[in-house]
């Protein structure tokens, strides 16, 4: 039986990377206890569901998505007992929690991998993708021409053996096998034990990819200068993944109150994503996509100046509508403007010239859009991206430390890679949450693997936001305040949808029909727009600016000016 209304339909969601989020023991890596100590402040803000980026044990080659066992706490985060605290806590202020499950692949240090490398007859070997290399001439290839996630080939060949292994993201993450019954049920056990320890649900990492082409052939798309394919149509989307999460539900999603959330990559459509989280016959509750992120024209940017990288508010809008189309009727859906993979949504999409007024904006214009919003830790204070002066600074990522090697390799000079990393780059998502102005922003007295921001100095941390009634921290949690007011809620969410003048290059508005109508208008420019209205303002409910420029049915709207009003 479909559940119209659970716990979460009226959810505010933020999205923790614990590694830089709160040090609790001085040693420079941030922790649960330090999650836990920040758990009044987040209840404060207003959010009460957290997505906390992967805490199992991990040799942290990627950040904890390389998972070596799935039932110990990373020992640099805590322990068990200290996962048990965060949740109870967590519980009793009205705070539920998601944890970040990877299932896609384990690490090369997980007990299953080290067995199956050592013994092929092993059970475990075929809970990973081993396959013989292609001898061409007196060389050997990998098995596919398939080129992975973090700028390498799938194929990892293994030491003194013609096998290699299967793995889309880094060599030390090899992908597991799940046509193997064996390895599902070892998953369903690890999902079980964590809801039995009471979490909440799960945002299930990469889960697009976890049906393989297992014809195992080469693409025939076009290849790069080292003669590989990215062709995500051979581990993406592919139908034996819906088959897999529908097991993974009747096995153990539905015995449990439980939220999942999948990351959807691979090009996923709408209509694929109703395969995953349609309400009546899907398996998993919401699917992130990532059609919304980038459209700034900076993914793969290396040879573009600052001055072409600008938002298409156009295809922003396009983008989210076509998702609502397809999906508003017959599944939920999150929205979030960034993650712990992308730089800051304030760099992106927001200007650092106009801090104060564009963090606000973005805040306003995804709040009150179709679906459950997922706010990334730090934009609350108007954090921005990194502005490093070294490649080295990005020796954290094992995604950009493969890029650095591809782009020398292509003859960029390193001067250039390191502006595009400045842009581009997961670790300015990933610098340490500027909590005061003390030392390394209050995060720890001993610093952290990514160099924190110098802006924490200059007013941008919670401590000095707190103090002022228009700072961005003040701004979010009165705008969280009117997001989960039960009214604006039930609009949100049932109301009609629609764009409002659609084809404005530069503004971003829609309105949500219903006894009231509520209108949220952003100009997403560092400069005025003009902005034609026809309706009645009942009620000004959010605004980042004082006064209002309106004559003749036409807005003036300020740099990053942005209203949600009631409107007759
Ligand atoms: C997801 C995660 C990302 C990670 C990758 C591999 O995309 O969000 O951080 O590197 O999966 O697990
Ligand atoms: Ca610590």
């Amino acid at each position: 039986m479909e559940k119209l209304e659970t716990w979460w339909k009226n959810a505010v969601g933020y999205i923790i990377y614990p590694e830089s989020f709160k040090d609790s023991n001085g040693d420079g890596i941030g922790d649960l206890n330090g999650i836990t100590s920040k758990l009044d402040y987040l209840k404060d803000l207003g959010v009460n569901l957290l997505w906390i980026c992967p805490i199992f044990k991990s040799p942290m080659d990627d950040n904890g998505y390389d998972v070596s066992d799935y039932y110990q706490i990373n020992p640099e985060y805590g322990t068990n007992a200290d996962f048990d605290n965060l949740i109870k806590q967590a519980h009793a202020r009205g705070i539920h929690i998601l944890i970040d499950f990877v299932l896609n692949h384990t690490s090369d240090q997980h007990a299953w991998f080290q067995k199956a490398l050592k013994d092929p007859n092993s059970e475990e070997r075929d809970y990973y993708f081993f396959r013989k290399g292609k001898k061409v001439g007196d060389k050997l290839l990998p098995p596919t021409n398939w080129k992975g996630f973090f700028a390498t080939s799938a194929w990892e060949q293994v030491p003194g053996s013609d096998d290699f292994y299967m793995h889309i993201f880094s060599k030390s993450m090899p992908d597991v096998n799940w046509a193997n019954p064996k390895l599902r049920e070892q998953y369903y056990q690890i999902a079980r034990y964590y809801l039995d320890h009471g979490v909440d649900g799960f945002r299930l990492d990469a889960v697009a990819h976890l049906a393989k082409d297992l014809s195992f052939e080469d693409s025939k798309a076009p290849a790069d200068s080292n003669g590989l394919v990215y062709d995500t149509g051979k581990f993406s989307n592919r139908p034996e993944l819906f088959d897999y999460l529908h097991l993974l539900k009747d096995n153990v999603f539905s015995h449990y109150d439980c939220l999942t959330v999948g990351e959807a990559g691979g090009n996923i459509s709408p209509e694929q994503s109703l395969l995953m989280a349609d309400r009546r016959n899907g398996s998993i509750n919401m699917v992130f996509n990532f059609d919304t992120v980038w459209n700034n024209g900076a993914y793969g940017s290396i040879d573009k100046s600052d001055e072409e990288i600008k938002t298409d508010v156009i295809s922003l809008k396009d983008n989210f509508m076509r998702w609502y189309g397809v999906c508003h009727k017959k599944a939920d859906m999150p929205v979030y403007w960034c993650n712990h993979d992308h730089p800051r949504v304030l760099s992106q999409y927001g200007s650092i010239a106009y801090r104060n007024e564009s963090a606000k904006m973005l805040l306003t214009t995804l709040l009150f859009l179709y679906g459950t919003p997922f706010i990334y830790n730090g934009d609350e204070i108007g954090m921005s991206n990194v502005n490093y002066t070294a490649l080295e600074d990005f020796h954290s990522d094992v995604g950009n430390v493969n890029a650095v090697k591809e782009l020398r390799g292509q003859g960029y000079p390193d001067e250039q890679i390191l502006h595009y990393l400045n842009r581009v780059s997961r670790i300015n998502a990933r610098t340490p949450m500027q909590w005061d102005d003390s030392a390394n922003a209050g995060f720890s007295p001993k610093g952290s693997i990514n160099k924190v921001n110098d802006n924490y100095q200059d007013g941008v941390n919670v401590l000095d936001e707190m103090k002022d009634p228009y700072s961005i921290l003040n701004f979010y949690q009165y705008a969280i305040g009117i997001r989960k007011d039960p009214i604006i809620n039930d609009q949100v969410l049932h109301g009609e949808f629609t764009l409002v003048d659609h084809n404005h290059p530069d503004v971003f508005a829609y309105m949500h029909d219903g006894a009231e109508k509520i209108m949220v208008i952003s100009n997403f420019r560092p400069y005025q727009v003009y902005f034609t209205f026809y309706f009645d303002i009942k009620d000004i409910l959010l605004h980042n600016y004082e006064g209002v420029i309106i004559s003749d049915h036409v807005f003036t709207l300020r740099p990053f000016e942005s209203f949600l009003l009631k409107v007759r």
